[in-house]
C-alpha cells in the first residue's frame, strides 16, 4: 500500500525521535520513499546522519543551506509528499500547527502542504492531559489532521500514563489504513447527478401511468459514487427506498418535474448516470376530477414528454453521459442507437430475455456498450456488484480522460 509513496517525516525534539529510525526503516522497508524534516532542538535528540543515512536523503532543517546559502523550499516539500507525518509531535509543536506558527522549516511546511497531515504526539502524561494541548489536538482534528493516539505506558520521566508515542509498527499501520481507504475513494471532488425510479403521469386525482421500475439499480449507483467520495444527486421518482447520509435526494412524481430538477443540477456536475425509466408519454390533458366510469371504451390522449438524457446530451459539454437501456429485442442495435441519439458517453444494456435482469429484482446481467464499439459483458450480479462495475468504469472515464472515445 506504501509502495511509491511520498512520506515527508517531520521529527521535532522529543525524547521519542529515536523511534523516529525505527519508522523510516519500516517506510522504507514497505517500499515508500522518505524525506525528513527536523526542528531545530530535534536535533539535540538524534543525529542528522542517522536519519540521513536510513531514508538515503539529505535531513532539512533550516530554511536555507548556511554553507552555500540555497533556499530549502517548503512550497516544494509539500507538493512532494502525498502524506505528512510528524512523528514525534512535541506539545509545543502541536501549539505552533494550531495556532498557524512559522518559525521553522517543519512548521512552514505545515502551512504550505496540500497532502494528508498525521501527528503522532509524544509527551509527559500531564502535558498531553492538560486543556490546552487537547484544545490544540482539537483544532488540528477539525482541520483534517489524524492524530495517531499516543499509548498508555511507562514514560521517559519515570511515570506511567498516556503520552508515549505510539509504537512506528502501529504508525505504519495507520498510514496504510488511510492508503488504502483513499484508494478507493478516487471520486472525491466529483459532483455526479443519479436519475432513479419511475415517473407517475397523473391521468386525474386518483390514477396515474407508470411502471415497474423499483429505482434498486439507480440508488445502488448512488451509493457506491458516494462511498468512492463523490457529490451525488440522486434525483428520484417515487419508490419505496431510502438512501444512506450524504446524498441529496431531490424527490420527484412526473417526467416533466424530474425533466425541470435534471436540467437545474447538470451543468453543476461532472456527469450524469440516467437510471431512471422516464414515462415516454403523459396525458395530454389530466382532468381536476375524478374520471367517472360509463359503459363504452373511451380513448386516452397522450403527448410524448421530454427525453431528459437527449436534453442533456445536447449540452453535455465535457461533462459524462452515461445511460441505461432496458431492451426485449433486437438489444444491441437499439442500444447503439441510443448511445449515438442521446450522446451517451456508454450506454449499460439489460435485456428482459435474460433471467434475473429488471425491474424489482436485485440482480442484474449487463454489457457495457461504448462509443469506440467495444462491449463488454458481465455476468449475473447482485445490482450493489453490479454498481461497482459500472462504477469503476465511470472512475476509469472521469480520471483518466485519454480512456474516454471521443465522439
Ligand atoms: O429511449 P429509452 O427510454 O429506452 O432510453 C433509455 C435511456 O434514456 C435511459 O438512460 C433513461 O434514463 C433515459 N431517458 C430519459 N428521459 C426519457 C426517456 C429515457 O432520460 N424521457
Amino acid at each position: 500500500m506504501l509502495r511509491g509513496k511520498h512520506i515527508l517525516l517531520g521529527v521535532t525534539g522529543s525524547i521519542a525521535a529515536y523511534k523516529a529510525a525505527v519508522l523510516i526503516r519500516l517506510l522504507v522497508k514497505e517500499g515508500a520513499e522518505v524525506r525528513v524534516v527536523m526542528t531545530p532542538l530535534a536535533k539535540e535528540f538524534i543525529t542528522p546522519l542517522t536519519l540521513a543515512t536510513l531514508s538515503r536523503h539529505p535531513i532539512l532543517v533550516d530554511f536555507f543551506d548556511p554553507e552555500d546559502g540555497r533556499w530549502n523550499s517548503h512550497i516544494s516539500l509539500g507538493e512532494w509528499a502525498d502524506a505528512y507525518l510528524i512523528a514525534p509531535a512535541t506539545a509545543n509543536t502541536l501549539a505552533k500547527m494550531a495556532g498557524g506558527v512559522a518559525d521553522n522549516l517543519l512548521l512552514t511546511t505545515y502551512l504550505s502542504a496540500r497532502c494528508p497531515v498525521f501527528v503522532s504526539p509524544a509527551m509527559d502524561l500531564d502535558m498531553y492531559a492538560h486543556v490546552a494541548t487537547q484544545e490544540n489536538l482539537g483544532k488540528l482534528r477539525r482541520r483534517n489532521v489524524s492524530i495517531i493516539e499516543p499509548e498508555e505506558g511507562e514514560l521517559a520521566s519515570g511515570l506511567v500514563g498516556k503520552g508515549r508515542m505510539a509504537e512506528p509498527e502501529k504508525i505504519v499501520e495507520a498510514l496504510q489504513r488511510w492508503f488504502s481507504g483513499q484508494k478507493k475513494r478516487g471520486l472525491s471532488g466529483k459532483r455526479l447527478m443519479v436519475t432513479a425510479g419511475p415517473t407517475r403521469e397523473a391521468i386525474d386525482p386518483v390514477r396515474y401511468i407508470s411502471n415497474h421500475s423499483s429505482g434498486k439499480m439507480g440508488y445502488a449507483l448512488a451509493e457506491e459514487l458516494a462511498a468512492r467520495g463523490a457529490e451525488v444527486f440522486l434525483v428520484t421518482g417515487p419508490t419505496q427506498l431510502s438512501v444512506k447520509d450524504g446524498i441529496h435526494r431531490i424527490d420527484v412524481v412526473s417526467a416533466q418535474e424530474m425533466y425541470e430538477r435534471a436540467c437545474e443540477i447538470f451543468p453543476e456536475t461532472d456527469g450524469a448516470i440516467m437510471c431512471a425509466a422516464v414515462a415516454d408519454y403523459t396525458p395530454a390533458e389530466v382532468s381536476d376530477r375524478k374520471i367517472k366510469k360509463d359503459d363504452g371504451s373511451w380513448a386516452l390522449e397522450l403527448r410524448p414528454t421530454h427525453d431528459i438524457a437527449a436534453e442533456l446530451g445536447k449540452n453535455k459539454g465535457s461533462r459524462l453521459l452515461v445511460g441505461f437501456a432496458l431492451e426485449t429485442d433486437h438489444e444491441h442495435s437499439h442500444a447503439h442507437a441510443k448511445l449515438e441519439r442521446k450522446r451517451f458517453d456508454f450506454i449499460v444494456l439489460n435485456s428482459l430475455r435474460d433471467a434475473g435482469a429488471g425491474f424489482g429484482v436485485d440482480t442484474n446481467k449487463i454489457t457495457i456498450l461504448e462509443r469506440n464499439g467495444s462491449e463488454t459483458a458481465y455476468p449475473l450480479k447482485s445490482k450493489r456488484e453490479t454498481a461497482v462495475d459500472i462504477v469503476d468504469k465511470i472512475e476509469n472515464y472521469l480520471l483518466s480522460p485519454d480512456s474516454r472515445p471521443s465522439e
